[in-house]
């Protein structure tokens, strides 16, 4: 592990998935990649876009898969985090799925959520997509926008990754 090569890959709207992306990655000291998403972006156009989201995460629309500056295929252990949207990952990360990367053996898996829906069906989404399962998962359900207990959460995730890879 000490030397292991670890890579954190996420999309987030609102900064949750972020947070705690970015927490995992100081903790496991690995690189780290945001995916964008014009699409969705929060702003001016913020409310339309939520609509949008949540309109094309019920039908499958899913938005051009963002180009990542890294490539995952060079790293022991790849993180993928995104929230939950309407019961799956959210569309940014399924479509980056859906672009078939090259992608280590060992990845895991983080989401946060705010509790309309179980992450199992996520995470299963996530693993047949990549093609393989997932053996190492971490969901985090919101309350009132903050994640409870996620610097313990992270900590006792990332420790778990210790061993991986
Ligand atoms: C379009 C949309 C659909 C969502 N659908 C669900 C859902 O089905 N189940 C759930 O528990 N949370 C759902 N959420 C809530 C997000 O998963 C939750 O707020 C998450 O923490 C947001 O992460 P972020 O701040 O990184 O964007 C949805 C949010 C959006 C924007």
């Amino acid at each position: 592990m000490a030397d292991s090569k670890i890579l954190v890959i996420y999309y987030s709207r609102t900064g949750r998935t972020r947070r705690l992306a970015q927490r995992l990655a100081e903790l496991l000291q690995a690189d780290i990649e945001e995916m964008d998403c014009p699409r969705y972006r929060l702003g001016f156009f913020g409310w339309w876009r939520y609509l949008r989201a949540g309109f094309d995460s019920v039908k499958g629309n899913l938005p051009p898969a963002a180009t990542l500056k890294r490539n995952p295929a060079d790293y022991d252990l790849v993180l993928l985090g995104t929230p939950i949207w309407t019961s799956y990952p959210s569309l940014p990360l399924r479509a980056y799925l859906e672009s078939k990367p090259d992608m280590p053996r060992s990845i895991a898996a983080f989401l946060t959520y705010s509790g309309q829906s179980e992450p199992d069906k996520a995470f299963d989404m996530m693993a047949e997509m990549l093609g393989k399962p997932i053996d190492h998962c971490l969901a985090i359900q919101e309350e009132k926008g903050e994640l409870p207990d996620m610097e313990a959460k992270a900590a006792h995730f990332a420790k778990e990754l210790q061993n991986v890879s």
